[in-house]
């Protein structure tokens, strides 16, 4: 496989799309990574087996569009089993951080730096790859990954059968607003839904071996067809989109305390001032975030009651 990401591009897209609307607009691609080793259900079981539990997230498949994430139904497995058990399971989880895994790491880099060559630089830091993450999903037949947006770029590959992907322009707030925006960053992912953006999105209809480019926080969701799915978001992300998520966390929490804020970009100069702070500030707890205990607390303490949401059954 190594020698395959080496020598041939792993991520294509048509119409020169990776170089006429990379990084601003979706854009369809076609990959290389279905029935990669890394990508089977075995080899995910064993995966979900090694994280720690505050990197595994899942729930019932059976979910809206518009789903209230405090009405979110459960499935009574174990990481484990949820993943042997997909095709009948009824669920949906993701395994978050995967490039912790030195296996994984090395496959999510080679891609992006098959992407990095296509677009002429030959390393991932000319081509502003930063930060790679990978994401993991399996979900059961019919499940649906409610609207959402996302604090990174990703490409999506999907890698078992066929998932339809619709996603909206992040800069129309006719769909989300810029209060939205912020919650769906720092509380819960889940965005409310409206059946009459329905024209204004955008479907992308994956099959093994397609895919999409996601940018940064452009809303989506996504619906499983008959099949049981399995796909990975390549994710990075860029000096200025951590920029812009320092800010947003930071405007969090000064609302928290009855500050709202004016989004990233209205106030350059405050937004300078505040960035400066909030990062000192991170940098000098950061030791404290070694034990899954703290960082419970942590995000807790900076994020509100339901931070900790995805480990109520942990
Ligand atoms: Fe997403």
């Amino acid at each position: 496989m190594t020698a395959l990401i080496e020598t041939a591009p792993v991520i294509t897209a048509a119409n020169g799309a990776l170089r006429r609307d990379f990084p601003l607009k979706p854009f369809a691609i076609r990959h290389k990574l279905a029935g990669h080793p890394l990508l089977t259900l075995p080899r995910i079981a064993q995966l979900a087996s090694e994280l720690p539990r505050d990197l595994i997230e899942y729930n019932s498949g059976k979910v809206a569009i518009s789903q209230d994430p405090d009405a979110m139904p459960r499935v009574d497995l174990n990481p484990v089993e949820v993943v042997r058990s997909i095709e009948t399971a009824g669920a949906w989880m993701v395994l978050k951080r995967v490039e912790n895994s030195p296996e994984y790491r090395r496959l999510l880099e080679d891609t992006l730096l098959s992407v990095a060559r296509a677009r002429g630089f030959n390393s991932l830091r000319d081509a502003d790859f930063e930060q790679v993450e990978g994401f993991l999903f399996v979900s059961s037949p019919n499940s649906t990954t409610p609207f959402h947006l996302d604090s990174e770029d990703n490409f999506f590959v999907h890698i078992h059968g066929e998932k339809l992907f619709t996603i909206f322009d992040n800069a129309d707030r006719a769909v989300v607003c810029d209060e939205e925006i912020e919650r769906s960053m720092t509380k819960h992912r889940n965005l409310k839904y409206d059946e009459r953006f329905a024209p204004r999105g955008t479907e992308f209809h994956l099959f093994a071996g397609d895919g999409c480019y996601v940018p940064y926080q452009w809303p989506h969701w996504v619906r499983a067809a008959n099949s049981y799915s399995i796909s990975m978001a390549i994710t990075w992300k860029t000096r200025e989109v951590r920029r812009l998520n320092d800010l947003h966390f930071f405007n969090s929490m000064l609302r928290g305390i009855g500050l709202p804020q004016k989004p990233p970009g209205a106030q350059p100069m405050r937004d300078t001032l505040k960035l400066a702070f909030y990062r000192t500030v991170t940098t000098a707890i950061r030791p404290l975030r070694a034990s899954l205990a703290m960082r419970r607390a942590l995000r807790r303490i900076a994020l509100g009651k339901r931070a900790n949401y995805y480990l109520k059954d942990a």
